[in-house]
């Protein structure tokens, strides 16, 4: 079905219109993550309940034309990159319509802003070729595991071979690719080696992410974080040798994760991401907000004060939602709360906040 998105002319700005975020931190904020949907046709485990997590009424749910402008004033106070997100976004409907509207939206330089999307990869068959002719830049897939049985386990509700497929399909379409594994230990520990083969085999960049205590704690198993270390000693056996740091000391791209390069061997110079919120905490870097589906501004994934942008949206005041953005990027601190032993996290789960 065609899903038409009204494009109004963006809330004008305040008098700042333009001035870059900046955090308390002095950091700059040039990345954002948008929730579409807090729905998902997965029940992965470690992110939510078997019974799933109560809905937001369709009411309190940005509309597409709020999410275009909701970015477009991102956009104008230096944001360089939207990463879209869930629950699984692929289940949002006008999916294609949205991300044209989006990435046909400048930047503060005048560049064209970066439009990408993190996937279970479910629906990513069908969806790759419209994607890629909206002008989506890229592409992350999770993938736990490449054992049907244990795939649909973790899940609860996937299919291996559907998600196998929409990668195909992905790279088929020229969609550049990341792959997302949580590591998990007891589950996918003895494959990590195999998925970052996998990976590279098809030209695409594995990460590997720590398992975080989300959701109160309540999902957290004791004794399934496999700290990062473990992970790249891991990765270093299936690859047949050792990992050193991708670029230097600080080992870090634009986001989270720090990069490892094989050192030799049949994968020699393949690299590998680890995102090690719990082990190798990376808040001093941190240049990212994230907006839930329902118009929240988290400051930090791992706390659960936002600042209400819907509430500003919907406002007839064209400056509110400035202010509101402002005042969360004001707050937002340095350092996280989550315990190695699954206490600390917020009680959100992650199913509403997108990862
Ligand atoms: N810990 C770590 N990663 C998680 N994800 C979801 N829940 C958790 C958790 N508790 C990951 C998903 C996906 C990304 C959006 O977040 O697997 O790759
Ligand atoms: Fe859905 Fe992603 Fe949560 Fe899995 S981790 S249930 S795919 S939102």
């Amino acid at each position: 079905m065609l899903v038409r998105i009204r494009t109004s002319t963006p809330a004008p700005l305040g008098e700042s219109r333009g001035l870059p975020l900046v955090d308390p931190q002095a950091r700059q904020i040039r990345y954002l993550r948008l929730s579409l949907t807090d729905r998902c046709n997965y029940r992965c485990t470690y992110c939510m309940p078997e019974e799933g997590v109560p809905h937001h009424p369709r009411g309190e749910v940005l509309s597409l034309e709020e999410m275009v402008r909701l970015v477009a004033a991102f956009a104008a106070m230096g944001v360089e990159r939207v990463r879209l997100t869930g629950g699984e976004p692929t289940v949002r409907r006008g999916l294609t319509e949205l991300v044209a509207a989006l990435a046909s939206l400048r930047t503060s330089s005048g560049a064209r802003l970066e439009v990408v999307m993190t996937t279970n990869g479910e629906l990513l068959e069908e969806l790759a070729g419209p994607l890629a002719r909206s002008g989506l830049a890229g592409l992350t897939v999770s993938l736990d595991s490449l054992d049907a049985a244990r795939f649909s386990t973790i899940t609860r509700r996937g299919e291996l071979a559907r998600v196998l497929a929409g990668i195909e399909a992905a790279q088929a379409a020229g969609l550049p690719l990341k792959l997302n594994t949580v590591a998990i230990r007891g589950f996918n520990d003895d494959e990590l080696g195999a998925i970052a083969a996998f990976a590279w085999a098809r030209g695409v960049t594995p990460r590997f992410i720590e398992v975080m205590p989300m959701a109160g704690g309540r999902l957290y198993v004791p004794g399934a974080l496999l700290p990062a270390a473990e992970i790249r000693a891991a990765v270093a056996a299936g690859a047949g040798a050792a990992l050193v740091a991708d670029t230097g000391e600080g080992v870090r791209g634009l986001g989270p994760a720090t990069y490892w390069r094989a050192s030799a061997g049949r994968w020699a110079g393949h690299r590998v991401g680890v995102i090690a919120a719990m082990t190798e905490n990376f808040c001093g870097s941190c240049n990212r907000l994230r907006v839930s589906a329902s118009g929240q501004l988290h400051a930090c994934l791992a706390r659960d004060e936002a600042g209400d942008l819907r509430a500003a949206l919907r406002s007839d005041d064209p400056q509110a939602l400035e202010r509101a953005v402002r005042a969360v990027v004001g707050s937002k601190r340095d350092g996280h709360l989550f315990g190695v032993d699954g206490s600390g996290g917020p009680r959100k789960a992650m199913v509403s906040i997108g990862g």
